[in-house]
């Protein structure tokens, strides 16, 4: 969501603020700001709209002139106040030597803004931000000191927040702190950094620090020293940074998204190479501390793609383990009467990590004594502080909004970890495990197959663009990728799109068609796939154009097929969804999108 920078060192501020937002981009922002701690006061710059227009901002007004040592910059993706220059951040405090920029929400910001109102504070913006600003303002003219200013403020704020501040007269130190929103500080040689994600300080540090919740670090230029809420000095460990500046290159290709979609073959060889050997799966078991023969039930909870991936798994461990598995979207968990308790296994599925609506879910069945367990790409991330098992899916980082290679890397750890519950739980044979095993090896040859294809489902995509809805529908183990289909090609396309179980259709979605409304099938191996053939045959005679994506075309009625090489039906999710995200793209690119930074989305959704 929005992204956080901060530098105190020798080297130009700005520029160094500013090549750390850029790395930031990908987390989807609408406007940005940068402020320095020149030596005549604080100077602020800021604008609306991507990042070229506070460059523009900086050019104008010669920022190379401004004397300073350290800085703080942020990108926003408006919740509290429309994208503005007034409601961007940095925010400075009225007497213009404070200032600061935040990530996370204020949840009590209206309270604490009538009461600094009342006090007679004035306030320039409708966010929740501002509140804090004036806040640790107010205090620090009590205390003339801005650790203990901020430190005193600390309990009257409710939500979630990381803050990154300086003040004027204290010019040689940025205070960083953090509760329930990430924040790290990046250690180098007499110059330091402070982040809100790694790829910020990608190629500037090898050490970083990871601030934990409750915890402030007084960042200077040749230290950093981090305390806890009280005042006491923590002993934090100097982390190696795990993450090359390779990741954020697009490597020859035109977008990210295309780049992560064609590494997906790659990303399947690795996790198959990680956990599966001698026929048997393996895993780092410190890691995953279930007690399988306490689980009853398994409830996955997710958002968004990462939910579509948990409703892939149900279907598949249903059949696999004959165990109940309940699917919730997080954002709803939380209204449920939960019915758990320590026989059930709750899974949090998240790319990010950063979720908030899933790890307040995960923070309720904390309350019921469920057993945790989070699938994540981001194994320093927010979410693993909940649970007590944790599933890296080893995806590497995913820079495109869209999720792509991550959706596969879920899906992929679904696969395994499916097999390993079946293997934990004695309810596999040999032959059935190698079987299924020989499966999974052979879905990175598979899906390069499909991806040798790009030509064609691009001219297939070239056609849905022209339109302005579609519909997608399956049956079986592809709705999820019906559903994931549909949100893709919304998400980069901006073309709406609904998806449906093929059944459902006739029972009123079929009002919708004609032949503007375009009706693709996901077609399967089994008993779904004559059905699903009658259910085009329907849209057929209402004039819908009909695109049929699946295995061996068995009919002459589609004016499009994309053929798949075949598999068994509870394998084909991993295959089909490479053709349904390579159509989202190429009809975003044919609409001239922003494919990687889609308009109001912003790739870890920090708030409920
Ligand atoms: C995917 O393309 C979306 N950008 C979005 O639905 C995403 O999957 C969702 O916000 C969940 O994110 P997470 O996996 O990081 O928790």
């Amino acid at each position: 969501m929005c992204g956080i920078v901060g530098y105190i060192g020798n080297n130009a501020v700005a520029e160094e603020l500013f090549a750390g937002l850029k790395n930031l981009e990908y987390r989807g922002y609408d406007s940005a700001g940068i402020a320095l701690n020149d030596n005549a006061k604080i100077e602020v710059f800021k604008a609306s709209g991507k990042l070229a227009n506070l460059d523009a901002v900086l050019q104008k007004n010669h920022v190379e002139k401004y004397v300073s040592h350290m800085g703080i910059g942020h990108i926003r993706w408006a919740t509290h106040g429309a994208p503005t220059i007034e409601n961007a951040h940095p925010h400075l405090s009225n007497d213009g030597n404070l200032v600061l920029v935040h990530n996370g929400i204020i949840e009590n910001y209206k309270e604490l803004r009538q009461e600094l109102q009342n006090k007679g504070v004035v306030f320039h913006s409708q966010t929740d931000t501002e509140a804090a600003v004036h806040l640790f303002a107010e205090e620090y003219k009590k205390c003339g000191s801005l650790e203990e200013a901020v430190r005193n403020s600390l309990p009257k704020l409710k939500g979630a927040f990381a803050f990154v501040i300086m003040h004027h007269n204290e010019p040689d130190k940025i205070i960083a702190v953090r509760k329930n929103a990430p924040l790290i500080i990046g250690s180098g040689q007499d110059e330091n950094f402070v982040a809100s994600d790694i790829p910020a300080l990608l190629g500037k540090v090898s050490q970083i620090i990871h601030l934990d919740d409750d915890e402030m670090a007084i960042v200077q230029k040749d230290k950093v020293v981090v305390k806890d809420i009280h005042g006491h000095i923590l002993n934090k460990k100097l982390e190696k940074v795990d993450m090359q500046a390779d990741v954020i290159s697009k490597c020859g290709y035109a977008h990210f998204m295309l780049k992560e979609i064609c590494e997906q073959p790659a990303i399947l060889r690795k996790v198959w190479q990680k956990h599966i050997q001698n026929q048997q799966i393996v895993t780092d078991d410190a890691k995953i501390a279930v007690n399988w023969d306490k689980v009853k039930k398994v409830v996955i909870v997710a958002c968004g793609t990462s939910l579509h991936a948990a409703m892939v798994a149900k279907k598949v461990w249903e059949e696999w383990l004959h165990l109940p598995v309940q699917i919730e979207a997080a954002s709803e968990f939380i209204y449920q009467t939960n019915l758990l308790d320590e026989n059930s296994l709750v899974i949090g599925v998240s790319q990010s990590g950063e979720t908030a609506d899933t790890i307040t879910a995960l923070k309720l069945a904390q309350k019921f004594q469920a057993q945790i367990m989070v699938l994540t790409n981001r194994i320093d991330s927010s979410i693993v502080r909940y649970a007590s098992s944790v599933v890296p899916l080893d995806a590497g980082v995913e820079i495109s909004v869209a999720a792509t290679k991550s959706y596969m890397a879920q899906l992929a750890a679904f696969y395994w970890f499916g097999l390993l519950m079946a293997q934990k739980m004695n309810k596999i044979s040999a032959s059935d495990m190698a079987e299924k095993l020989q499966n999974l090896m052979q879905m990175p040859e598979k899906i390069e197959e499909i991806l040798s294809h790009q030509e064609y489902i691009e001219s297939v995509a070239q056609k849905l663009a022209h339109h302005s809805a579609v519909v997608y529908m399956a049956r079986g183990f592809n709705l999820p990728t019906a559903y994931e289909a549909a949100l893709k090609l919304k998400e980069i396309s901006y073309i709406n799109a609904n998806a449906y179980p093929a059944g459902e259709l006739k029972h009123g979605p079929i009002a919708l068609l004609d032949e503007n409304m375009p009706v693709l099938a996901l077609f399967e191996q089994g008993q779904t796939a004559a059905k699903l053939l009658s259910n085009c045959e329907e849209a057929k005679a209402r004039h819908a154009p009909v695109v049929g994506i699946g295995g061996r075309k068995a009919s002459d009625i589609f004016d499009d097929y994309i053929e798949t090489p075949e598999v068994e039906a509870c394998f084909s999710p991993l295959l089909m969804c490479v053709p349904i995200q390579l159509l989202a793209y190429f009809a975003a690119k044919t609409l001239n999108r922003e494919i990687d930074q889609p308009r109001n989305l912003a790739k870890s959704v920090t708030v409920e």
